[in-house]
């Protein structure tokens, strides 16, 4: 029966073919494709946002403005030549934009494409509402997985029917040789076995998965870009009233009225929260200052007056309270404490909110707030002990430690400076409830 034979071994070979198919569709899906956030993010988010107008307009729409009037492409690669050469659309963009000139970019089409599929499909981030992620149920980004998933079930299951197909066949050729069928072996016995003759494709396999786990599960961790400036999404709400922290909290040199960041986030030094400051901590200026800088602005503060029910003179009695709008939003199980960061720890706002003093007129969340975010600072921030009371106690048991052999304090201080690290802050129940 050789037929049967060929038949019976062209069905293995079919097998493999579909598991290398799947391993050929799912790696380039998991590596390959260029990034369109990152490399937007870092060629074109200087001077483009996506749905905004900034130094060049908003990339949201723009192939579809180029459509019939030029390549896109070209003009990204180069878009002076595309100016030379005469394309009218493009002389005019040039003159809307006061004949600014985009910066040549050296990027490939696949790269090009994947820019402006990141700009289309771009969504404005929302809050992070109640409903925190639990650990282990973290929240999925994209979908990619779900197919990959899916694919998977199904090159399983053409797997297994394909086995089972090889099993019928092999046994009519051992039937029709006058040889007893094959034993029947359980399921989990005959996948050991093929996979003991199948060792190196079946290593490839296991590489593979694991790479790809480990990629993924080092992106959710760390999200790109971790340490704020430029590369991060930064959500920033609209709020009730245009409060501006530049002109409240910037230096006094450059015009602005430098009030500390304690003065109305005054609870920062001693708990958790930082808070919100009320509505009465404005008016110990703003009963005197009625005029911004601005008719807008002057509009914005007499928000401040309905909001506490003050006619110019007195108190009405009918308030409306101001709804600010929570910028940060940590899930509830990560518990943060700013007096530890502030009062222990002698930070500074701005290493964690940025320079809200000097160039953000809204606030704006300006770190990722991830764990990666959290843990990376505390792997390379060197705590400073000198003359911080806390810190006596702490070094007295880890020399005390050290007296009972325990742990050597040179094991704490490998790299000659101690951070957050040793002193605990990567335990996870330091910052896990
Ligand atoms: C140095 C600033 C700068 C950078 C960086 C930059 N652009 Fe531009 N871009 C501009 C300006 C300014 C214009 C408006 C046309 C002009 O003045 O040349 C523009 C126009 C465009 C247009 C035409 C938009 C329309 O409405 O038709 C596209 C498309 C574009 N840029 C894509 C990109 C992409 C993609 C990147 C990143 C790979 C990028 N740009 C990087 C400044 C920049
Ligand atoms: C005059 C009062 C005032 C001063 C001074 C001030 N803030 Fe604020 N801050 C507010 C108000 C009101 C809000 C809520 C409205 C908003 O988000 O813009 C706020 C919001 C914030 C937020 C976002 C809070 C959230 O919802 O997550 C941060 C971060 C912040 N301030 C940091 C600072 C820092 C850092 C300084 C000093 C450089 C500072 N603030 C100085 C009044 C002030
Ligand atoms: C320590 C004094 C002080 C406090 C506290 C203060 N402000 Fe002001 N604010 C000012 C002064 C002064 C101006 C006018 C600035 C100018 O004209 O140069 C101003 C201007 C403003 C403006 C108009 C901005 C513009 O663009 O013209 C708004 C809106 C405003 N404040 C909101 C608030 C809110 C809301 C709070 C409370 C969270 C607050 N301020 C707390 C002193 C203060
Ligand atoms: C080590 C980083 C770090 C430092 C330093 C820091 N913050 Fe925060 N801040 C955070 C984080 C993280 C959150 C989000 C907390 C949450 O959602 O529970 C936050 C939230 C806030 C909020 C929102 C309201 C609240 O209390 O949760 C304000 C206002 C604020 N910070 C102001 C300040 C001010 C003012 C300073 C300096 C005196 C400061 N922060 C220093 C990390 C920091
Ligand atoms: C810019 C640096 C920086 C960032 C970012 C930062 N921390 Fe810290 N953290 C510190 C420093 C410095 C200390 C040391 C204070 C001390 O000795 O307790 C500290 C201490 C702590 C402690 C106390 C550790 C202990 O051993 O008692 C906790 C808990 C903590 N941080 C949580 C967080 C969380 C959660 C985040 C992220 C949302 C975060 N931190 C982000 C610098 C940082
Ligand atoms: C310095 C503070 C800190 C330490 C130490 C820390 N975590 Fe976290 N962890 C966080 C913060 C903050 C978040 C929330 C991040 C977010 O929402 O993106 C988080 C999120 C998580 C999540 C959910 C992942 C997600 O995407 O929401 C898990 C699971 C987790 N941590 C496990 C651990 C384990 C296990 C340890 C100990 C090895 C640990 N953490 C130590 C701060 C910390």
């Amino acid at each position: 029966m050789p037929l049967l034979a060929r038949i019976s071994e062209r069905s293995t070979g079919l097998f493999h073919l579909s598991l290398a198919l799947f391993l050929f569709l799912a790696a380039p899906a998991a590596f390959a494709q260029p990034d369109g956030k990152k490399l937007f993010t870092g060629n074109c988010a200087s001077c483009h946002k996506v749905d905004k107008d900034f130094t060049g307009p908003a990339l949201k729409g723009a192939q579809a403005r180029w459509e019939g009037k030029g390549d896109i492409r070209a003009w990204v690669r180069n878009s002076t030549a595309v100016i030379n050469s005469g394309n009218p659309y493009a002389k005019e963009l040039f003159a809307k934009w006061k004949n600014v000139l985009m910066t040549p970019q050296a990027l490939t089409d696949e790269e090009i494409d994947a820019i402006f599929a990141y700009v289309e499909a771009y969504v404005p981030p929302v809050p992070k509402g109640p409903a925190a992620p639990v650990p282990g149920e973290a929240p999925v980004d994209d979908n990619n997985w779900i197919w990959l998933v899916v694919l998977a079930l199904l090159f399983l299951v053409v797997g297994i029917s394909l086995a089972g197909v090889k099993r019928g066949l092999n046994n009519a050729v051992r039937e029709a040789d006058g040889l007893e069928p094959e034993p029947e072996l359980p399921r989990i016995v005959r996948f050991r076995r093929w996979a003991w003759e199948h060792k190196v494709f079946m290593s490839f396999v296991g590489l593979f998965i694991f790479v790809w786990l480990n990629v993924k599960a080092w992106d959710a961790l760390w999200v790109i870009g971790v340490y704020g400036g430029d590369e991060v999404e930064h959500y920033k709400p609209e709020q009730p009233i245009k409060f501006d922290h530049t002109l409240h909290a910037g230096k006094a040199d450059k015009g602005n009225l430098a009030i500390n960041c304690q003065y109305c986030h005054s609870s920062a030094e001693k708990s958790k929260h930082a808070g919100i400051p009320s509505t009465n901590v404005c008016m110990n200026c703003h009963k005197a200052v009625s005029e911004g800088r601005t008719p807008e602005g002057t509009a914005e503060i007499q928000k401040i007056y309905d909001a506490i029910g003050w006619d110019g003179k007195e108190f009405t009695g009918k308030e409306n309270p101001i709804r600010w709008v929570k910028v940060h939003n940590l899930p509830d199980h990560a518990f943060f404490s700013h007096a530890q960061h502030v009062a222990v720890g002698k930070l500074e706002c701005q290493e964690c909110h940025g320079p809200i003093d000097e160039k953000m007129d809204v606030a704006e969340q300006w770190a990722p707030l991830t764990m990666g975010w959290c843990v990376q600072c505390h792997t390379e921030k060197e705590v400073n002990m000198a003359g911080n009371g806390y810190y006596d106690e702490i070094m007295a048991r880890l020399n005390e430690d050290e007296k009972l052999g325990h742990r050597e304090l040179k094991e704490y201080l490998e790299d000659g400076k101690i951070t957050v690290r040793e002193l605990g802050g990567l335990e996870c129940a330091k910052c896990h409830y």
